[in-house]
């Protein structure tokens, strides 16, 4: 016997309706989001005009249950530009499904986003980079066993096989490096591998995940990526290096040294993204 499942509805509407409700909310219209990772939600509190509206007050909108990740998302302006904050993400780890990971990018999306900026924290793989390193991300690998776009695919988010070979554009990521290195920051440049989580990783995975090619390790970003190049919104990812890896070091790993890091470079990281923006702002597609 075939097991006949009934395919699940599309999140077009749903993301539409969010994002419909969130626009009776300002006035602004942004054309740039951001999502801020662990511990760096504090650059939201720089916007003026601000609009914040928490998570759970956004019809469809799954909360986030981790600590450092605030839960709102943040209308409001860095200067001129008209920016959408989300401070706080869900991840898979968390027990949400794919496409609830990746709702509030669907809403991005309808809110008529055109470009992306994905800061999340990670382990370094590599052991050129170190500890509080700021890293561009240039490509991927989806280590988590779970795409968001399973399922019925909606043509209205875009083509049911979306192109990735260049998910992170590159301009973007040579702005990034520039500005960075402009601010006597020194970034690096590397892929991210993605795993579902939330236990740490072991050194035997590390061994595998170096010689696949990955130079971060991390449990985010690549499921809102993949939804946001399907919907054509240009992408840039930075990863803080909040600690090396399991196994680099012989340590084991908590995620306080993680919210540790990431609250001694979010200095830092918060002036990437201030020096970073208008160059987005004046590169978004249309
Ligand atoms: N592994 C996975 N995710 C992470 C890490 C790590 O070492 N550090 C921050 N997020």
């Amino acid at each position: 016997m075939t097991a006949t499942r009934k395919p699940a509805a599309s999140d077009f509407p749903r993301a539409s309706r969010a994002a419909e409700f969130i626009q009776s909310r300002t006035r602004l219209r942004p054309r740039i989001g951001l999502v801020l990772g662990s511990g760096l939600g504090a650059f939201a509190d720089e916007l003026s005009s601000a609009t914040r509206i928490p998570y759970h007050k956004i019809p469809g909108f799954p909360r986030s249950t981790v600590e450092g990740h605030a839960g709102q998302l943040v209308i409001g302006k860095l200067g001129e530009i008209a920016v959408a904050v989300m401070q706080g993400r869900v991840h898979l780890y968390e027990g949400y499904a794919p496409r609830e990971v990746v709702f509030p990018m669907r809403v991005l999306g309808r809110l008529g986003i055109r470009a992306v900026i994905l800061t999340n924290a990670a382990g370094a793989i590599n052991v050129a980079y170190s500890q509080g390193a700021l890293v561009v991300i240039r490509d991927h690998i989806n280590l988590q066993g779970a795409n968001p776009l399973a399922g019925p695919n909606d043509e209205r988010f875009g083509v049911r096989f979306p192109d990735m070979s260049q998910a992170y554009w590159k301009p973007y990521r040579e702005i990034a490096l520039g500005e960075a290195k402009r601010l006597g920051l020194g970034a690096h440049e590397g892929v991210y591998a993605a795993l579902s989580g939330p236990s740490f990783e072991t050194p035997a995975e590390i061994r595998y995940l170096k010689t696949i090619g990955a130079d971060l390790v991390g449990m985010s970003t690549v499921p809102e990526v993949i939804v946001a190049r399907q919907m054509g919104i240009r992408v840039l990812g930075i990863s803080c290096v909040t600690n090396m890896a399991a196994g680099i070091l012989d340590q084991p790993l908590t995620h306080a040294e993680v919210m540790e890091t990431g609250d001694r470079v979010k200095g830092q990281f918060m002036a990437l993204l201030r020096a970073v923006i208008p160059h987005v702002a004046a590169n978004t597609g249309s």
